[in-house]
């Protein structure tokens, strides 16, 4: 075993290959069966990339209340995740469905990744610059679509995103050296990025005026379409997260938003950056690491 658990995905050497192991499972963020899937597939997949891994094989695990909806709407899903598998070059090779109270929808996917590019969760070194991948706020819009204060057409920008493999960045990522990596998800940029640090002697420093923020994000925070989750991962961040004096309820919520599909949270060294300039890859550098006690420090 070359990663067990506690990283993004484990990964295994099976007859000298480093095989990338991984499952998730989430609950509908939009309405459309087809996109659900294809968002669901993508983010089951994100793990993989976040290891520098690249996805092979998926198996499906389907929750479906075949009571409350027509068996097309299952197919509908699969299709949908068929479908952005194979943007991934890799294919479903089957699943397992089960009677539940609500539509739930994920994959196990099995990847390769080259055992000496192994992108793991630590590994940070103090000077080393951090960069993300993806704009925060899809927990944010997502819950607003479900709060009716959004329609589907008002969160095709988080929908897109959410529909953009980690590939391109997991490639750019190895080749830029990085030295962490593991994308942002259920925890939030906060948790996510604590979940780097922690247990180490570093700290992490997160620029909060570069952290990039999807449209009508701050309008929907205001409306009251905060998730359950981002005060849960608020709660959980007391004491190991400092914010500067001052810094709004609001803020800490938006730096907590859990995210479906969400973008990588890469460490490298500040060279590094210039191969993500050379690439067409969307990134911004929003933070550093420094010597410390295993914390993130909002500036
Ligand atoms: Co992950
Ligand atoms: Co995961």
């Amino acid at each position: 075993m070359l990663v067990g658990p506690g990283d993004d995905a484990g990964v295994h050497l099976i007859a000298g290959q480093a095989v990338v192991e991984t499952v998730d499972v989430i609950t509908p963020v939009v309405n459309d069966p087809f996109t659900f899937g294809a968002i669901s597939a993508t983010n089951s997949m994100s793990d993989v990339y976040a290891m520098g891994g690249w996805p092979l094989t998926a198996l499906a695990v389907a929750g479906f209340p075949s009571c409350d909806y027509e068996p097309i709407v299952l197919k509908e899903i699969i299709r949908g995740a068929v479908a952005a598998l194979k943007r991934a070059g890799a294919v479903l090779i089957g699943g397992h469905s089960f009677e539940d109270n609500e539509i739930k929808f994920g994959l196990s996917v099995t990847g390769i990744v080259d055992k000496d590019n192994i992108l793991r969760v630590g590994g940070a070194v103090a000077g080393d610059v951090l960069i993300l991948t993806k704009p925060l706020g899809i927990g944010i819009l997502t819950t607003a679509l479900k709060g009716g204060k959004l329609s589907d057409a008002d969160i095709s920008h988080a929908v897109k995103w959410m529909l953009t493999l980690n590939e391109a960045a997991a490639v750019v990522a190895v080749g830029a050296g990085a030295t962490a990596c593991t994308d942002v998800t259920g925890f939030g940029l906060l948790g996510h990025a604590l979940n780097m640090v922690i247990g180490t002697d570093l700290d992490f420093v997160i620029y909060n005026d570069r952290v990039p923020v999807l449209e009508r994000v701050n309008e929907m925070i205001d409306a009251g379409m905060v998730p359950e989750g981002a005060y849960h991962n608020l709660r959980y961040l007391d004491g190991k997260v400092e914010f500067p004096a001052g810094f709004t309820e609001e803020h800490k919520l938006l730096l907590s938003d859990p995210q479906t599909s969400g973008g990588l949270l890469i460490a490298v060294k500040s060279d590094g950056v210039s191969v993500f300039e050379k690439s067409s890859v969307f990134f911004t550098v929003i933070g550093k690491v420094e010597k410390g006690s295993g914390k993130v420090n909002v500036a």
